[in-house]
Formats: C-alpha cells, structure tokens, sequence
C-alpha cells in the first residue's frame, strides 16, 4: 500500500527517496513520485515502477537537499500520472498515505474559495488545505497543525514548500510513520526499511503527533501544539534481510527461510522443559487464565491462521473459539463478554480493519487482549495488554508464507499455554508437545525439498482456469490458504471447501478442466476424505492428493498423490501448506506473473 519517504540532510536526496521507495515496493503499488526543493519546486511522477521515476529523475538531472517522494496504490482516482502523488498547492507539495473521509466536504469548501483540483484523490484536498491556512498562519508546521485538525480519516503526510527549503512538516493519525535521525540530516518514512539506508536511529511518532525535520534537528507535537518527547529506538531490522540474495523471487526466498523463522519463532521454547505464559507477556497469567472464550480477529492469511488455531484451541485447551474477519467484526452488532480473549493477528500490524476492530472489541469493555504480530514496533502491538511477536523476519512478498507458518507456531504454542492454565495439558503430554514443536522446522526442511515433484505438477496447472481445494477439519483453512495463494499470484481462479461439502454444490462444477487439490494427511477424517474423492474422480475430475507418509494413497488413473515425509499429528496444519505454497510459486512462474507483486493487490493494508 502507499509508502512515504522524506528527507532534509547536507547531501543530495533524490538517490536516497528512491532507495527508500525501492524499499518499500513490496507494499503494492501503481505509481510513483518525488518533489525536491532546489531553486524552486520540482516534482515528477510516474505511473509504473520506481525504476521509470529513477530514470526520469536521472534524465533530468533532478537534485536537491529536501524532498519527499510515495508509491501510491490508489483509493480516491485511478492509477494515473495526474492522481500520483505529491499534489501542489501554490508553492507547497504533499504526500500522503490513508483515507480523508471528508475529502468531499472539504473539497467543496475548497472550490468555493477558489481552489483549482487537478486531480480524483483526497490528498489534493490537503495540499489547498495547509495552502488556505498559510494565508492567515506564517508558520508551515502551526498551518499544518490547524490544517488537520479539519481532517477525518487516517492519514501519514509530509509537507514541503518552495520558500522555506530547510525543513518538511510531517504528521499522524492512524497511517504508521517514523523519524530518521542521521549525521548529515533527518528523515522520515513510512516503514524503517526505507531508512536503513541512513540511519538505524529511529522516532517512532504516535497517532496526534506532528512533527518539524530540519538537517540539523527535529520538533515534535501534538496537534494542539503541546511539545513532546518520543524516544529513538535503535532499528533492529537487518539490512540484509531486505536483500533477495540468490533467490529470484521474495516469496522463494521467504519460502524456503521457513524452517529458519520457526526456529527464531520457537527459540524461547528451544531448552526449556514447561510452556511458560510469560511468553505472551508479565500479565499472562491472569489474561489468559481468567479468559471464558476467545475472539481471533484477522484478515487475509492471517484470518486462516486463526481459523486452523480454533481447532486447537478447542480440542486441546478445551475453550470455546470463534474467528471473524476483522472488516466484519468492527460493523456488527455482536454480543460482548468481558471475559473474552481477543487474539488479534497480523504480519504487519498495521492492518486498518484489524486495528479497527481491536479497537471497537476494547470499546465493547473486552480487555484481555492478545497481538500475535511480525513487527515488534507496530501500532497493534502497542495496542494490546499481551503480545507474541513472530520472528519471521521482514516479509517483503505480497502473497504471506512465512508469517502465516510462524502465526501457527505462535498459535499452538497459546494453545498449550491456556491448556495448561486450565488444567488440561499433563506432564508428559506438555513434555511430548514441545519435543514436537522443536522437530518442526526440520520437518518444514523436509516438505521443502518435495520442490521439484510439485514443480512438475505446475505445468499441468498453468493451462487451467480454476481449481478446487479440499480439506477437512483442522486442514479445511490450509485448503482456504492454499486457494488464496494460487489465486493471488497466477490468478486462477481457485475456491476452497470443506470436502464434505462438495455435493452441496461445487461437485456441479468438476470435470475435466477442473483440477481438484486435496489436503490428506493421514489423521481420523482420511477415510472421509478419501469417498470425497472418490466422488470427484466418478465425475472426471483430476486429483492432485497431498497426503503424507501414513496415507496409505498412491497414484492412479487421474490421481496424482504426493506424500509427504512424516505425518504430524496435530501440527500438520503447519506442514501441509508449504507444498501449496510452492504451488502457487511454481504456477504463478510458469504463467510469467508479477510473483512478488501481484495486481491489484497491497502488502500492508493500511486503509479501510
Ligand atoms: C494483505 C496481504 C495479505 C495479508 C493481509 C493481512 O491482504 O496481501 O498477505 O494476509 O493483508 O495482513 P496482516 O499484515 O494484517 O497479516
């Protein structure tokens, strides 16, 4: 989704704006701009790739040592050069990530005084705003300060203007953005990767917070002027971990880290002899103990991560579970219960819906709240009474592997945890568990080097339209996740069902065209699953079975069985999608799409 970058330093910006914007491709996005101060105001805009701005700046020679720059993913307006940002206003430019709802209202306030729009989006709005308001405020931060304070939405923004080259005014309200403190000058951004280039020394601004960057300085505050202080966090974010390496892909490269991002995950489980609640944080114990149910609220991948921990959850700690998308949740109207855990989980922590309806839970008196997140600096983790944070390492592919893989391993380690606080989880079984949890990752090592087996099952996926994809039970959310990456990278159409389900309606639909996947590990709805099958095969349909050593399934006429090394009892789940993953990889290769930023679609949802 949108992504910022600023910067005022004693050196020429642009390579460093576009660095950043390169940094923070993996976001999602349709078009690119930049504005520096250098003499006057100089913007360009491109729609497409950072790599067509780089080329436009180099060819005109653009320089200067203030400027911002974005990556839109558009919301108000189509992809086009006119709706990229940064929009002008008289001598002013500003780029801005998240909503304005009253960007309507606003703009015809604006028109009414006189205002020219050359553009569809909401950010335009802002532009004429903070340009009205210097009319009558000399100061460009006080004009941005009154400026949003007329402003319903989120936003993340940065302003500049031609005569006052020596700082950029920057402000937040519900869009993550953060400070960059370096000897030659300071920045600002969207995500702390764009700023690893120059500097490790990071702000972290809170929502209300505006603040002034100058080459040698910065100012923070509150909308009503308030000074404050925020403390510079020392990034711990590998540089290198942002770098593809040897892979082609992000998504290969995070594919194949799994075993290493649940080793990380799993390393405070690593020697030790108990599950302990400290790991969710000083007040587990009395969170997680004194909880009647539980509420996962997710969207995306991270939503079936929840739906596979509802199994465990129920089986094996014996607390009722329910999952909601989280974009469904924060609108209804349902019943709430103090005593509820709401697990919130998400990669970046920074999902709009996500936020929202923790918020809207907290607001319905649920306090026991819980964020099983990726980055420890996300606004989600700073929103909850516990928090488990994944080692996954930065996820840079649109399509999520291994955060969903170290979502699970979270997961089950809760699971475990409430289990034992409600007296369910015995010694030897605990002792068993973890002896489990620690094979993991060389089990996912294991299921990894299946890849050339599946790569030759892609070719005969990459004539198809659709695909079906079965599961049952706890393996019914991987048939869901599996359909998700298919239809995310190679954009085939794919649906996922509970195999029981299938004479309900969607065996209408199978016949030669129409590959059917099918998650069979070897666990008690096996047998049921295999009639499902059968009921597939009867109608034409071609099988390709992910089953597992114990299956007892083999190849024949129009099914094709891959087993997989070991079978994993409750923690197949966790195996069982790396195959679907490599999947979709190897089709989406085949058919020439954009692996790492498919269409259309954003990393970090960051808007509503
Ligand atoms: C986007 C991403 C998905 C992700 C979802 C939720 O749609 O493309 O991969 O699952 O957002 O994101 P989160 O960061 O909250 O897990």
């Amino acid at each position: 989704m949108c992504g910022i970058v600023a910067a005022v330093a004693d050196r020429n910006v642009v390579p460093v704006l576009l660095e950043g914007l390169r940094k923070l491709e993996y976001r999602g996005y349709d078009s690119a701009g930049l504005a520096v101060l250098n003499g006057g105001l100089h913007r360009l805009r491109s729609v497409g790739r950072v790599a067509e701005l780089a080329a436009q700046a180099e060819e005109k020679k653009t320089s200067g040592e203030a400027g911002i720059a974005h990556t839109r993913w558009a919301t108000h307006g189509a992809p086009s050069e006119r709706n990229a940002h940064p929009h002008i206003s008289g001598g002013l430019a500003v780029v801005h990530n998240g909503i304005i709802e009253n960007h309507e209202a606003l703009r015809q306030q604006l028109q009414a005084d006189g205002y020219l729009f050359t553009s569809d989006t909401d950010t335009e709005v802002i532009a004429h705003l903070v340009e009205k308001k210097l009319r009558t405020i000399t100061d460009l931060f006080d004009a941005v300060r009154a400026a949003i304070t007329d402003l319903q939405g989120a936003y993340a923004l940065a302003v500049m203007r031609e005569s006052d080259p020596t700082r950029i005014v920057v402000a937040r309200e519900g869009s993550p953005l953060l400070l960059g403190i370096a000897e030659d000058g300071h920045y600002a951004a969207s995500d702390a990767s764009a700023l690893l280039q120059v500097t490790r020394n990071m702000v972290y601004l809170e929502n209300g917070d505006c603040a002034e960057i100058s080459r040698s300085g910065l100012r923070i505050s509150r909308v009503d002027g308030t000074l404050v202080e925020r403390p510079v966090i020392e990034s711990q974010l590998s540089a290198d971990a942002v770098e593809l390496g040897t892979y082609s892909h992000y998504m290969q490269k995070e594919i194949f880290e799994q075993p290493d991002a649940l080793a990380n995950t799993l390393e405070m489980v690593g020697a030790a002899r108990s599950v302990q609640p400290g790991l969710f944080g000083a007040d587990a114990a009395e969170v997680l103990g004194g909880a009647r149910q539980v509420l996962i609220l997710a969207c995306g991948t991270s939503w079936h991560a929840g739906l596979v921990a509802r199994y465990w959850l129920e089986a094996i700690a014996g607390i009722p579970c329910s999952v909601e998308i989280a974009s469904e949740y924060r609108y209804r109207q349902s019943v709430p219960d103090a005593d509820t855990l709401v697990v919130t989980i998400s990669q970046s922590g920074e999902t709009a819906d996500t936020l929202a309806a923790l918020q809207h839970a907290k607001s319905l008196g649920m306090l026991r709240t819980l964020a099983i997140c990726n980055v420890p600096e996300s606004s989600l983790v700073r929103e909850t009474a516990l928090r488990f944070i994944t080692r996954a390492g930065p996820e840079i592919g649109v399509a999520s592997t291994k955060a969903f893989t170290t979502q699970l391993a979270a997961l089950y380690l809760l699971t475990l945890v409430i289990a034992k606080l409600r007296g369910k989880l015995d010694a030897e079984t605990e002792t068993r568990e973890l002896i489990a949890l620690r094979h993991v990752p060389a089990a996912v090592q294991r299921v990894l080097d299946l890849e050339p087996e599946i790569k030759a099952w892609a070719q005969l996926f990459s004539a198809k339209h659709h695909a079906l994809f079965l599961g049952r039970g706890r393996h019914y959310p991987i048939a869901l996740e599996g359909a998700l990456k298919l239809k995310e990278i190679s954009y085939i159409h794919a649906e996922a069902y509970p195999a029981g389900e299938l004479k309900h309606g969607p065996l209408a639909l199978v016949d030669k065209e129409m590959p059917v996947i099918a998650v069979a590990p070897n666990d008690t709805l096996l047998e049921k699953l295999k009639s499902n099958l059968q009921e597939v095969r009867a109608r034409g349909g071609e099988l390709f079975v992910f089953a597992d050593a114990d299956s007892e399934m083999s190849d024949s006429e129009g099914v094709h069985v891959l087993r997989l090394p070991e079978h994993y009892g409750a923690l197949s789940a966790l195996l069982h999608v790396v195959p679907l993953q490599l999947l979709s990889y190897h089709v989406a290769l085949v058919k020439g799409t954009d692996v790492d930023k498919p269409r259309n679609l954003a990393k970090s949802v960051t808007v509503e």
